[in-house]
């Protein structure tokens, strides 16, 4: 495999690129007919009328008429056929107790899961709001209730009880499934307790979920408060129910949604992308097929939290319809020891390790040593997501994970999307790999790179990326909130007037002059922190709760493990004055209302925040003197001396 950079890869020249581009041309100029054929590889209750309805843009709708349940394909499918047997899950908790599950062990649990939830009274669009660690249960909890066709919202049990209430309140939750708590970095977090917090919250802003079901991690002891006639435990309940049981799939209409998740926008409150039954079970299966190319033997760690869009793609959805065996693993990867991540690659076998930048990075930072220490021959795949990968770490992690025998799978693609979009696909040719490239789109992914007016750019200059046509993993909306779904991805770069809808996923990126695509990051006010995305407002929201803070501005500047971390420049009210410990304190604050990655790297304090005359805050001048770049058009700028004063707080703090 060539890894050079600079050589002319162009179409015409290197077979694999060519091979790609056949099948990307048979993808686009005739969608429909090759989606029909592709989504029959899956098992429906009945097939569409219609696999492409565009007649109300920007909603469309695949697989119209169709009716299934994805729990059949990832679960069900597989009970008659050897793979019954196989690993589905090798569990491993951060303190080294371990759970495997085969398919057949997993198919029962999600049955039994599902029995339980329909006794509780779940019924079909239910929203169940799942807050739980990364435990068997967790996925288990998702596929029941897909199974009984209730749409989970799986908050990240990392996050804030205010994070979870308003998630909670969002998608006016019935259910909330829990747990009594985890291990992380060798402390028991008691997650209960966040969760009863979060419930309380809820019930202020008015949605009361009915019940709280609670799973046990084991080996824990905690205090656990449970409420009377609204907290169970789901030992108690499972318990009675026979390990034969059966819950039949519930008959799902494709365009259905299978579930939220909540993401970061560029407001403070966040965006419940919804997913569908049909489109998403279609493109998860073919992104994986075509970025992974999954072989029997297979053993796939996807080292991402399941609170996140690729746990559920790459931990449940799509390697449980492929019958690949997975690892998932509880605790911090570099717990005891910076080589657990290793020490866990050996142990199972791992053949596709996919992680993120920030991870690789910290890992090569800890040395070489620790990963030389292990025989991670097994691997074959080494996947990146979440941020553009640096060129240099992927030559590390080429090498020295690698071996230099493996190739780098740098998948682009977002919450939105379902799965991998722009990516190498060994599955239908590996192309030449160039390192910080997630090089060419999938099929049935019409992605190009734009200038501001919506033209395509030349090669080498940057743009904007977008997606110029419905692909089938394409979120259906947003939970409660149609407007902002238009608003937010189709108005930028669209002319309805002309039938024309653009996807715009707000990132930058570059085309070379072979067509392989460069992501470069965040076009919006969007911060992305160790992969996690963080809207700039939501931060500037949470400083603001602290009763020092007059007014707050945070931009993202670059960290050199993180890839980004948040800067807050703040407006003390009067009678405060600046200090360390009011540094820390709301540094403390945004650790409880949002979440531990959300806190900034510094705080900042000001007399007067840079604005323009009408009064918008100019956070690109703050990230310029964080950042040491040109000021550039300060024509706007209401008061000079604000930019000065940053600078001086900045050079103090630095
Ligand atoms: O900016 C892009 C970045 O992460 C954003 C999506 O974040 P999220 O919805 O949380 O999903 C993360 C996991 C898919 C994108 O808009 N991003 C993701 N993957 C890459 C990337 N940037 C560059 N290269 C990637 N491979």
């Amino acid at each position: 495999m060539a890894t050079e950079q600079g050589l002319p890869f162009g179409e015409k020249y290197h077979p694999a690129i060519k091979k790609l581009m056949e099948l990307r041309r048979e993808s686009l100029e005739n969608i429909e007919e090759f989606w029909d054929k592709r989504a029959r590889a899956l098992i429906w209750f009945k097939y569409w009328d219609k696999v492409l309805d565009d007649s109300n843009p920007p909603f469309f709708r695949w697989f119209v008429g169709g009716v299934t349940n994805i729990t059949v394909n990832a679960l069900d499918r597989w009970i008659e056929t050897p793979v019954k047997n196989k690993v589905a899950y090798y569990w491993e908790g951060e303190p080294g107790d371990t759970r495997v599950l085969s398919y057949f062990e997993l198919w029962r649990e999600v049955n039994r899961f599902a029995k339980v939830l329909k006794d509780l009274g779940i019924k079909p669009d239910d929203r169940v709001v799942i807050y739980m660690p990364m435990i068997p249960e967790l996925p288990i909890a998702m596929l029941a209730a897909a199974r009984i066709g209730a749409i989970h919202s799986v908050v990240f049990s990392g996050f804030s009880p205010k994070a979870l209430a308003d998630r909670i309140v969002d998608a006016k939750a019935k259910l909330l499934i829990t747990a009594d708590g985890y291990y992380r970095r060798g402390k028991v977090i008691n997650l209960k307790k966040n969760a009863d917090e979060g419930v309380r919250l809820a019930e202020e802003q008015g949605v009361k979920v009915e019940k709280v079901l609670v799973v046990k991690r084991g080996g824990l002891d905690l205090d656990v408060n449970m409420v009377e006639g609204r907290d169970y435990w789901y030992d108690e309940l499972v318990k009675n129910v026979p390990y034969n049981t059966y819950v039949p799939p519930e008959p799902r209409k494709s365009d259905d949604v299978l579930f939220i998740l909540y993401s970061s926008g560029t407001t403070g409150k966040p965006k419940g992308i919804m997913h569908s039954v049909g489109g998403y079970m279609v493109w998860t299966y073919w992104s994986f097929k075509w970025t992974w190319d999954p072989r029997p033997d297979d053993v796939m760690w996807t080292a991402a939290d399941i609170g996140w869009i690729t746990g559920h793609t790459y931990i449940v959805y799509a390697p449980l319809m492929h019958g690949m065996t997975n690892v998932m693993y509880e605790g911090a990867p570099d717990y005891p020891q910076p080589d657990r991540v290793w020490e866990i690659v050996e142990k199972y076998r791992v053949t596709i390790l996919y992680t993120s930048p920030t991870a690789i990075r910290l890992f090569r930072k800890y040395g070489d040593e620790w990963v030389k220490k292990h025989d991670l021959s097994s691997l074959r795949l080494l996947g990146s997501v979440g941020e553009p990968i640096n060129p240099d770490v992927w030559k590390w992690y080429y090498e020295v994970v690698g071996g230099g025998k493996t190739p780098i799978v740098d998948t682009w693609w977002q919450t939105e999307t379902g799965a991998a979009m722009i990516a190498p696909v060994p599955g239908i040719a590996l192309v030449p790999l160039k390192p910080g490239s997630a090089t060419f789109p999938l099929p049935g992914v019409d992605a190009d790179v734009v200038n501001d007016k919506g033209e395509p750019t030349k090669p080498g200059e940057k743009g904007y990326l977008v997606i110029k046509r419905p692909w089938p993993g394409m979120l259906i909306g947003l939970w409660g909130d149609p407007q902002r779904y238009i608003r937010t991805y189709w108005q930028r770069f669209s002319k309805p007037d002309e039938g024309v809808w653009i996807y715009y996923p707000a990132d930058y990126a570059v085309k070379d002059e072979d067509g392989y695509i460069w992501m470069l990051g965040r076009a919006d006010e969007v911060l992305n922190v160790a992969g996690h995305r963080l809207g700039t407002t939501e931060i500037e929201d949470a400083i603001l709760a602290h009763p020092a803070v007059a007014e707050a501005a945070v931009v993202g500047i670059p960290d050199p493990i993180k890839g980004e971390v948040p800067l807050a420049v703040v407006v003390l009210r009067e009678g405060y004055k600046p200090s360390k410990e009011l540094e820390e304190e709301i540094k403390q604050t945004v650790r409880k209302i949002l979440s531990p990655i959300a806190v900034p790297k510094r705080v900042l304090f000001v007399n007067k925040l840079p604005k323009t005359r009408s009064g918008k805050i100019m956070r690109r001048l703050i990230k310029a003197v964080a950042t040491g770049a040109p000021l550039g058009d300060v024509s706007t700028l209401e008061d000079e001396a604000s930019v000065e004063e940053i600078k001086r707080a900045w050079e103090e703090f630095k």
